[in-house]
């Protein structure tokens, strides 16, 4: 990525709008066979450029769905991100995601960006915000929720969500529930809720029909789009994703709230693990001279002030995330930065960054998985009328128990 570029540029290409991803229109994807494939929202910039290629992507059995990263972009990177995404999309679904736990002030200002930018949707993670979902009731623009339990599911479809994504203990980053699996998960959501559900959280090819089956109006991939030719994050960053085993894969405490996340084991969760903190640092070789919405200190404020515990402790404990993870993501320093991923990451088949795939050819991948996987179960597969009846009706009550929300 151009650094400079991103960190100062207005937004050159002109506005546009997504096509909404309402639940009506989820129901009419799934009613005519046909199932999501959605790329999870990863921050800080890790899948930027991504987003508009998965919408693009042609398939028999997946509608592409792209979700933008809000998390620390500036309003002129969240701009110019969503209008790239949407060029590169062709008409396709492009949504975002927004952190609830981010400043309250920036994530009312990338909310009134995704709606003015007219995104097919915005999904909320780790954290929630009643207001959103109000925000975007006004601004005729979908809401979806990212649920770790079948009560938030609830909450969610009460408070008027157009769908819910369920995430599993497998996924990459923050994890709402590192307990809760995810099939059970999804079995538990759907007990609680009418809503289209979307599956996410450790799901690879070879386990697409099996959540499908399970009444999931589709399933949404994060780490598998990392290790891809496609995207903006530096080489060394796909290079993290290659060759690893569960060895490889560390649980870290974050700032966040000091929320479990997943990432790629180096000398820097090592750190965090020997309870080593690390204080911020100027981010001026990122953000540029006019720093992050005016803020020039090495702290940016990026999280709502109680949410971070590196700066509650006035940066005694934890560490600066936001450094962390442009160091990943941006420079590509695999021993200084946080490295997120899912724990799928153990079943990339690629070894070395020459042999990754575009987006297109991994959509064509899970399409292909899928309709083998479908010849498998021929019975069942004179069932699907029936199967997508199921995916738009809840299951019975009573599968699981509620959890506390958690994000
Ligand atoms: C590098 C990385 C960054 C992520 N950042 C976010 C984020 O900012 N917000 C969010 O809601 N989820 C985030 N996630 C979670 C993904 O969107 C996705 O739901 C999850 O990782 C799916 O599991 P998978 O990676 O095993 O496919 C991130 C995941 C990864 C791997």
């Amino acid at each position: 990525m151009d650094q400079t570029a991103s960190s100062t540029a207005s937004p050159d290409l002109p506005r546009g709008a997504s096509p909404k991803l309402t639940r009506g229109a989820i129901e009419q994807i799934v009613a005519s066979g046909k199932r999501l494939l959605v790329q999870g929202g990863m921050g800080i910039h890790a899948s930027d450029g991504l987003s508009g290629k998965v919408a693009a992507a042609r398939s028999v059995r997946f509608v592409g769905v792209g979700t933008v990263s809000a998390v620390v972009k500036t309003e002129a990177m969240l701009r110019r991100e969503i209008r790239r995404a949407q060029a590169d999309a062709q008409g396709g679904y492009v949504g975002v995601n927004l952190m609830a736990a981010i400043n309250r002030e920036d994530f009312a200002l990338a909310a009134r960006v995704c709606i003015e930018e007219g995104v097919s949707f915005i999904v909320q993670g780790a954290g929630i915000s009643r207001e959103i979902v109000r925000w975007c009731k006004e601004g005729g623009v979908p809401f979806a929720g990212i649920v770790s339990s079948g009560r938030l599911a609830a909450m969610y479809e009460k408070w008027g969500a157009d769908f819910l994504v369920a995430e599993g203990a497998d996924a990459g980053g923050h994890i709402g529930d590192i307990d809760h699996p995810l099939p059970s998960l999804v079995e538990e959501v759907r007990a609680h809720s009418k809503l289209p559900v979307v599956a996410a959280g450790g799901v690879t090819a070879g386990d697409v029909a099996g959540y499908l089956e399970q009444g999931a109006a589709g399933v949404q991939l994060a780490t598998r789009f990392i290790a891809c030719k496609d995207g903006d994050t530096h080489a060394g960053f796909k290079e993290m994703h290659l060759g690893k085993t569960a060895e490889d894969v560390a649980i870290i405490t974050s700032c966040v709230k000091g929320m479990k996340a997943r990432a790629v084991r180096n000398a820097f969760t090592d750190a965090l693990a020997a309870g080593q903190h690390f204080p911020p640092r100027s981010k001026a070789w990122f953000f540029g001279k006019d720093g992050y919405f005016g803020r020039k200190k090495a702290c940016v404020e990026c999280l709502a002030a109680e949410l971070c515990k590196c700066r509650a402790s006035n940066f005694q404990e934890s560490f600066c995330i936001t450094d962390a993870l442009l160091k990943a993501a941006i420079l590509g320093d695999k021993e200084n930065g946080l490295f997120y991923t899912g724990q799928s990451i153990t079943r990339i088949p690629e070894k070395d960054v020459s042999e990754l795939k575009t987006v297109q050819e991994l959509v064509d991948e899970l399409d292909a998985e899928l309709a083998q996987a479908e010849r498998a179960e021929a019975p069942r597969r004179a069932m699907q009328p029936a199967l997508a009846a199921a995916a738009l009706s809840p299951r019975r009550p009573g599968a699981g128990g509620a959890r506390e929300p958690d994000r």
